[in-house]
């Protein structure tokens, strides 16, 4: 017995299309649309129809960078699997590609093992792993190859944290070099680490102790310094290259220099940089610790750049980089010294909402918000058109979203598992109403029917989106 369903009379919204259409799923997969009201479209017959008259029909999210129980700063990030994949469905996303962790003496396979140990009959929704390589060595080379064949096809580096997750110029132009070979995609977090510490070590011993001085000693100079440095790293070794989380003005110039002279450098911002600044870090009171992150969020004047780079495509990706510390009890081991505090904000329930607030705002198209929230993450790391779109044959990965009603995002009505809303109090328009994983509704007219272990770990392609 097959289980169909049909979503009948919504406006279908893809990175290249707007139709008014009915959309046919049949065991888990998109099986046709139809344009609504035409004889093809009524003949598709269900066992449950859901009425998206006067709303979007969208494909569900893909946030390619999410960090659930990340060990960081001597805690664990406070979002299990099975709390933050929830989240993540009830604002919309049906696809997380978080970052399985080497740690320094050990293979990249123990790291990934224990992160499919983590995920594994957790989720509820799909999944894939990122490796993040910390030691880079002949066998962690080697190792490459392997994670490349299994659909772990992107490895993140690190210029920061040195000490921790640190790579130097070596390290990464010999993985580059690797991944220009094996067909993976360098990640980059590109941010001078060793001259940041030193600007750390000087702000403390002047005093300087408060959050708002992880803004000022994390320089944009020091994130677009990284970022041009990796831009031609990646260039030597012939590999493309990912920055994920731009938030400087100077960063972005640097990526669109490269894209002008043809290169395949990507970038990746996230809704923090585009919504929060310094004046959020600022906030008395310890407060600006909620918004302690790394890249840290910039003054104001440099939203318009990120703004901008998604209109002309020097930016392709909004992920979260979610990556929750409650408050109470983990940014507080920050007290006196900003350095200590956790690095990450929370965000995976937020990001198509606040994009489509981006859409009424007027920065973006309702395309472009598929586009740089769906369906380019999904061919960044090699998951198209299985996710990320709505077509034939695509996993039935959807969400029902109404544009009309204002929600007003709060710590009191969210799913994640932290203490705070980065975004409280904060008026958007558009909700997501119900949402399918693979065509099982997991979120119904706003309620949840999903289940821990829905989600599987879903093995990805190569870059999907070289020049
Ligand atoms: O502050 C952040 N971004 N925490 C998560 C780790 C990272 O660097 O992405
Ligand atoms: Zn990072
Ligand atoms: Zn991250
Ligand atoms: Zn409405």
């Amino acid at each position: 017995m097959s289980s169909r369903t049909v979503i009948r009379g919504g406006l279908v919204i893809t990175a290249s299309d707007e139709i008014h259409a009915d959309v046919l799923i049949e065991d888990g997969r998109i099986a046709a649309l139809a344009a609504s009201g035409t004889p093809a479209a009524e003949a598709f017959t269900a066992g449950r129809v859901i009425d998206a008259t006067g709303k979007y029909v969208i494909p569900g999210g893909v946030d390619a960078h999410t960090h659930m129980e990340l060990p960081f700063g001597g805690t664990f990030a406070s979002d299990t699997f099975e709390t933050g994949t929830r989240a993540a469905a009830w604002g919309g996303t049906t696809t997380i590609v978080d970052f399985a962790v080497q740690s320094v003496g050990r293979t990249l396979r123990e790291g990934l093992d224990a992160w499919h140990a983590k995920a594994e009959g957790n989720c509820a929704i799909d999944y894939g792993f990122h490796m993040i390589v910390s030691d880079v060595n002949q066998e962690t080379l080697k190792e490459m190859d392997l994670l490349v064949e299994e659909g772990v096809t992107s490895f993140k580096q690190f210029m920061a944290y040195p000490g921790v997750f640190y790579s130097d110029d070596g390290q990464i132009l010999r993985a580059m070099q690797r991944s220009a070979e094996n067909g993976g995609l360098i990640m980059m977090h590109a941010e001078n680490g060793i001259a940041i510490d030193v600007l750390v070590e000087q702000a403390l011993a002047r005093g300087e102790t408060d959050p708002r001085y992880h803004g000022e000693v994390r320089k944009a100079l020091l994130e677009a310094e990284a970022t041009h440095r990796a831009i031609r790293l990646a260039q030597v070794a012939g590999a493309p290259l990912y920055v994920v989380h731009v938030s400087a003005t100077e960063a972005v110039a640097e990526l669109a220099r490269a894209r002008d002279e043809g290169l395949n450098v990507f970038g990746e911002t996230c809704p923090q940089y585009l919504f929060l600044s310094t004046d959020n870090l600022a906030e008395p009171g310890f407060e600006g610790a909620k918004y302690v992150c790394s890249t840290p969020l910039r003054p104001k004047e440099h939203q318009a750049a990120l703004w901008k780079g998604l209109r002309t495509n020097d930016l392709q990706v909004v992920s979260t980089d979610h990556c929750p510390f409650c408050f109470t009890g983990q940014k507080e081991l920050g007290r006196g010294d900003f350095s200590k505090i956790p690095n990450g904000l929370p965000g995976v329930e937020n990001r198509m909402d606040l994009l489509h607030q981006a859409v009424v705002d007027g920065h973006i198209s309702r395309r472009r918000w598929i586009e740089i929230a769906c369906a380019t993450p999904a061919r960044m790391f090699g998951l198209y058109p299985q996710k990320g779109t709505i077509t034939p044959g695509a996993d039935a990965d959807v969400v029902v979203y109404d544009p009309h009603p204002e929600q007003v995002m709060s710590a009191a009505t969210h799913h994640m598992n932290v203490d705070y809303s980065a975004y409280e109090g904060r008026r958007t328009t558009g909700r997501v109403e119900t949402v399918l994983s693979r065509g099982e509704v997991v979120i119904d007219q706003r309620e949840y029917t999903g289940r821990a272990g829905h989600g599987v770990f879903t093995p990805r392609s190569t870059c999907q989106y070289l020049n």
